[in-house]
C-alpha cells in the first residue's frame, strides 16, 4: 500500500481478531434470555413452529402498544418492502441512502426514483409535489448511511401527497425524535417498519415486523409464505422481549459509546469530517484521495468499516458503536496511521 506522499505504508502486522463495525451490529451480545429460550426450544425443533408467530405477534403489538392486527412480522426488511411495495405502482427513495430499497424494488419490477439530498442531507423543498396515488416512498429515520432525521415538513408533505410513506425505523430507539407509530391510527398510508437486528441485538436472524393500520396490513398478509419465519428465530425475539431491561441496556451502551467512537475518530485526525449521528454509527469522512488507503490500512488491521459509496456517499465511512475492546483496537489502529494521513498532506496535495 502507498501513501498519498509515496511512501509505502505496507506493514507486516499480525492479523489478530476481527473487529466488525461494518453492519451495526450489537455490540454487548444478544439478551441472555434470548439465547436461553432458543436452546431451551432446540429439542422441539422436528416441530413446525405452531402458535409461535402469534405469540410473539401479541408480544410485539404489546411492546409498541398496538393491536396484534396492527403487526406483521416479516423474513428482515427485504420481505417488509416485497409485500409493501405489492401494494404500490412505482417507488420513491432517498440518495444517500439505503440500497436495500433499490434492489428490491428491481427484483420486484417496480420503478424506482431516487430523490438527492442537499445540504445537512435532507431532500430540497417541495421535492415530495409530484407524488400522487400508486406512489410509495421509502425512507429510514434515521437515514441509512447518513445518520440523520428528515425535515419534518417534508416528511408531512410526503405523507399528504403520496399514497403510501414506508417508515424504516430501524434505528428509532438510538436516536431524539420519537417514533411515529401512534400516527398510524389515524392515517393508513403509513407503514412503518422496526427491524429487531439493531435495538434488539438479532441480526443473526434478519427478523422484523410492518406496523400499519390493519386495513393496510389485511392487504399483505396474503402475499407471505405459509408459516414465514422460523422457531429458532421466533423464540429468539420472544426471549429478548422477555427480557425487559435489554433494549434499554443496549440502547443506552450505543448512544453514550457513540460518542466516545466520535472522539476517537476526531482525535485520531485521520479524518477531515466525522459526524454523530442518530443511529448506532458515527460517520467519518476520509481526508480527500485517502478513502482507499485508510479503509486498506484498517483491514490489514482486522478492523471491518463500511465504505459508503454503495449508498451514494462516496469517501465516507459509517463506523459501529462497537464493545471497549473494539475501540480500543480501533483507536491504536487510528494512531499508527496519523502520521501517514494528517492534514498538511490533504493540503500540500490539493
Ligand atoms: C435502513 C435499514 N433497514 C433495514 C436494515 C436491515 O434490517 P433487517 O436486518 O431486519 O433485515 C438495515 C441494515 O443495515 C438498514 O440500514
Amino acid at each position: 500500500m502507498r501513501a498519498r506522499d509515496g511512501r509505502d505504508v505496507a506493514v507486516d502486522r499480525p492479523v489478530r481478531a476481527e473487529v466488525l463495525l461494518d453492519w451495526g451490529e450489537s455490540p454487548i451480545g444478544p439478551s441472555e434470555n434470548a439465547a436461553r429460550r432458543v436452546t431451551q426450544a432446540a429439542p422441539h425443533l422436528h416441530r413446525y413452529p405452531r402458535g409461535l408467530l402469534e405469540e410473539v405477534t401479541e408480544q410485539m403489538a404489546a411492546h409498541l402498544r398496538v393491536a396484534p392486527d396492527e403487526v406483521l412480522l416479516t423474513a428482515g426488511v427485504d420481505e417488509a418492502v416485497d409485500v409493501a411495495l405489492a401494494c404500490a405502482d412505482r417507488a420513491w427513495g432517498v440518495q444517500p441512502g439505503f440500497d436495500g430499497y433499490v434492489d428490491r424494488a428491481r427484483a420486484t419490477g417496480k420503478p424506482i426514483t431516487l430523490i438527492p439530498l442537499g445540504s445537512e442531507w435532507q431532500p430540497a423543498p417541495g421535492s415530495a409535489a409530484g407524488l400522487g396515488h400508486g406512489d410509495m416512498v421509502l425512507v429510514a429515520q434515521p437515514n441509512n448511511p447518513t445518520g440523520n432525521l428528515f425535515d419534518e415538513r417534508w416528511i408531512k408533505e410526503v405523507r399528504q401527497s403520496a399514497q403510501y410513506l414506508f417508515l424504516d425505523e430501524t434505528y428509532q430507539e438510538f436516536s431524539t425524535r420519537g417514533s411515529l407509530i401512534p400516527e398510524i391510527a389515524t392515517d393508513p398510508g403509513l407503514i412503518v417498519f422496526r427491524s429487531f437486528s439493531k435495538a434488539m441485538g438479532l441480526a443473526g436472524i434478519r427478523f422484523g415486523c410492518l406496523v400499519a393500520d390493519a386495513r393496510t396490513l389485511a392487504r399483505m398478509r396474503p402475499l407471505q409464505r405459509f408459516l414465514p419465519i422460523d422457531s429458532v428465530s421466533l423464540n429468539a425475539v420472544a426471549g429478548t422481549l422477555e427480557d425487559p431491561g435489554f433494549i434499554g441496556r443496549l440502547t443506552a451502551y450505543v448512544r453514550q459509546e457513540r460518542t466516545a467512537l466520535s472522539a476517537i475518530l476526531r482525535e485520531s485526525g485521520v479524518f477531515g469530517d466525522v459526524r454523530e449521528t442518530e443511529a448506532n454509527f458515527v460517520l467519518a469522512q476520509a481526508r480527500r484521495g485517502t478513502a482507499a488507503a485508510v479503509l486498506a490500512w484498517l483491514e490489514a488491521d482486522g478492523i471491518r468499516v463500511k465504505e459508503c459509496a454503495s449508498f451514494g456517499l462516496p469517501g465516507w465511512f459509517r463506523i459501529s458503536v462497537g464493545s471497549h475492546t473494539d475501540h480500543w483496537r480501533l483507536r491504536e489502529c487510528l494512531a499508527g496511521m496519523s502520521g501517514v494521513f494528517h492534514p498538511e498532506l490533504e493540503e500540500a496535495h490539493q
